[in-house]
């Protein structure tokens, strides 16, 4: 349904020259990727091309000069978005520079592009719709429509793959370049037997929670236990979760829409579809197959929708609109369940092969009912000790510690964010680095939401870490966040990064990352003695050198 859309600045007729006599034309596959799934999708763009006997290279956008953009004529963009609509880190120059007056004009470029996003976000693949936009209105062509890409990809990307490959198979033809293996300048999660379509099913060791009696928050420390599976992660990655939906929910959902005793479509339902968020998609789909009216005027209505679904689950809405369904009419409506993803808060080198994670329990009363998470519901609530959870590695190549051990580190990461740096000190502790290490957390109370305190205190008194600030929000009657605690060290924050610090942000992406920023802009502008252009020219250089790396959500 809405899981697949296509737009983009109108299609040129086919046949439509693209190289003069005698130039060669090349595909170039410019891809920006955050996680890897891009890097996937490009891959398997290169692979086809390749069989086709198109010529065709893979750039990661972090690689490539956007003063070049000018020599491309046929180009795929694969990208993928984050957070409120963002561009992955490797995207944000060539993304800037589209809209910059340095951007030049790209009338006889063709381009085509592939948009990765969440359909359960506002600005549903704005990374891909940006770079359709900013191409089209430079003067180049869409060879292909550009195809935004929900969280169950597959599908979508394959069939755009077959048109891209189909189509620049015909516009270089007649440029007959000789087909060149190009170098694939994107890596690949590493193989192994267990992967996302062909998880590994874990046992759950410990469900402990780590916050206070009396805390707001219920965050759990998991242990999940991988032994024969030969997983392998390294600190910075993430463990993909394929949760079961609460068969109580399951349950009221088939009484609702009149389709109780179907066991068949109940364990469908707990096994294989997104019950717990909820997507414009939904709506728009009921409105369909049933045509009610009241449906219908909402799902022509975006800004209406937006708010209608800001806070309800699937649940919600089926109880407001409980209509007699057929299980297809429902299956069709509802999107297929995507694995959570959740940084990993071990390393491997000390827990060997169990993986640890850091899990908010999302849990809230809304509409007059209880609501939970569906991942965090399922592994803190319904999964027992000892029960199978199916999980694999999402390798991120974009957190990573330095590959110097004297190079400086700095943690910021409040919340569930701390989960990473757990992984990056026991990993740093394992490879006997002392010091040079600087954590950041935050949270609402010291006594209730101080995370893994004695593994800090462990670290600091052993020197693995050499600094710690805390910044506990509530204490006081003043709020203070981690970036207060940033700005009140900023002369030694900025020493660091001029030392050769690598700089990492993990957690909330809505606020707490925009502010982090913010505050180490002030810092660059007030202990580097930078202009506010020059700051953020500085920002960016350290994320181009992969010195400010951030995994936020
Ligand atoms: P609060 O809930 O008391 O406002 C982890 O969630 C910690 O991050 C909490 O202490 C929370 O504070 C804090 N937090 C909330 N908004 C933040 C922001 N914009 N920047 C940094 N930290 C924030």
């Amino acid at each position: 349904l809405a899981a697949l859309s296509q737009a983009g600045a109108g299609t040129i007729p086919a046949g439509a020259p693209v190289a003069a006599a005698g130039e060669s034309l090349k595909l170039t596959i410019l891809v920006a990727s955050q996680t890897g799934n891009a890097a996937g999708v490009a891959k398997q763009l290169k692979a086809k091309a390749d069989e086709q006997g198109v010529a065709a290279d893979v750039v990661s956008m972090g690689d490539f000069k956007p003063n070049k953009l000018k020599n491309e004529k046929l180009l795929a963009i694969v990208a993928s978005t984050h957070g409120e609509g963002e561009p992955p880190d490797d995207a944000e120059e060539l993304h800037s520079f589209l809209v910059s007056k340095k951007a030049p004009k790209l009338n006889d470029a063709q381009y085509t592009v592939l948009s990765l996003g969440d359909s359960s976000y506002e600005f549903y693949c704005q990374t891909g719709k940006d770079f359709d936009e900013r191409l089209g209105k430079l003067g180049a062509q869409a060879f292909v429509p550009r195809v935004d890409c929900d969280v169950d990809y597959d599908e979508a990307a394959a069939t755009w793959i077959e048109d891209v490959v189909a189509k620049a198979k015909e516009l270089t033809a007649s440029s007959a370049a000789p087909t060149v293996a190009g170098t694939a300048a994107v890596s690949a999660p590493a193989e192994s037997q267990y992967n996302k379509k062909n998880p590994f099913n874990a046992s759950l060791l410990t469900n402990q929670k780590i916050t206070g009696r009396d805390s707001i928050k219920d965050i759990r420390h998991i242990e999940i236990d991988l032994e024969g599976s030969d997983l392998q992660y390294q600190a910075g990655d993430a463990l993909g979760v394929w949760f079961e939906n609460d068969a109580a929910l399951v349950d009221e959902l088939l009484t609702l829409v009149k389709l109780e005793g179907n066991a068949e479509l109940r364990a469908a339902l707990i096994n294989e579809y997104e019950l717990t968020l909820s997507y414009p998609g939904f709506i728009k789909g009921l409105a369909e197959v049933t045509g009610n009216a009241e449906l219908k005027a909402m799902a022509e209505d975006a800004t209406q929708l937006r708010d209608y679904i800001a806070d309800r689950q699937i649940i919600d809405i089926v109880r407001d609109y409980p209509l007699e369904l057929t299980a297809e009419q429902l299956t069709g409506a509802l999107r297929k369940m995507a694995p959570r993803l959740y940084s990993i808060a071990s390393s491997q080198a000390e827990v060997d092969e169990e993986v640890h994670l850091t899990v908010g329990v999302v849990s809230y009363d809304a509409h007059g009912k209880p609501h939970m998470g569906g991942a965090s519901g399922f592994l803190a609530e319904r999964l027992e000790d000892g029960g199978q959870v199916k999980v694999f590695v999402e390798p991120n190549n974009n957190f990573r510690l330095p590959a110097n051990p004297e190079t400086p580190i700095i943690m910021v990461g409040p919340g569930t964010g701390v989960a990473p740096f757990r992984s990056f000190m026991q990993q740093r502790d394992a490879d006997g680095i002392e010091g040079n290490s600087w954590m950041f957390f935050g949270n609402p109370h010291f006594t209730q939401d101080f995370l893994y305190q004695v593994e800090w205190q462990g670290y600091l008194k052993s020197g693995a870490l050499e600094r710690m600030d805390v910044a506990f929000s509530r204490d006081q009657e003043q709020k203070v966040y981690v970036q207060h605690r940033l700005l009140e060290q900023g002369k030694d924050v900025y020493a660091w990064l001029e030392r050769g610090a690598h700089f990492y942000v993990c957690g909330d992406a809505n606020q707490m990352a925009k502010d982090v920023h913010e505050a180490l802009q002030t810092i660059v502008q007030e202990h580097g003695g930078k202009s506010e252009e020059e700051a953020q020219q500085y920002l960016t250089e350290l994320r181009k050198a992969k010195r400010y790396q951030r995994d936020v959500y």
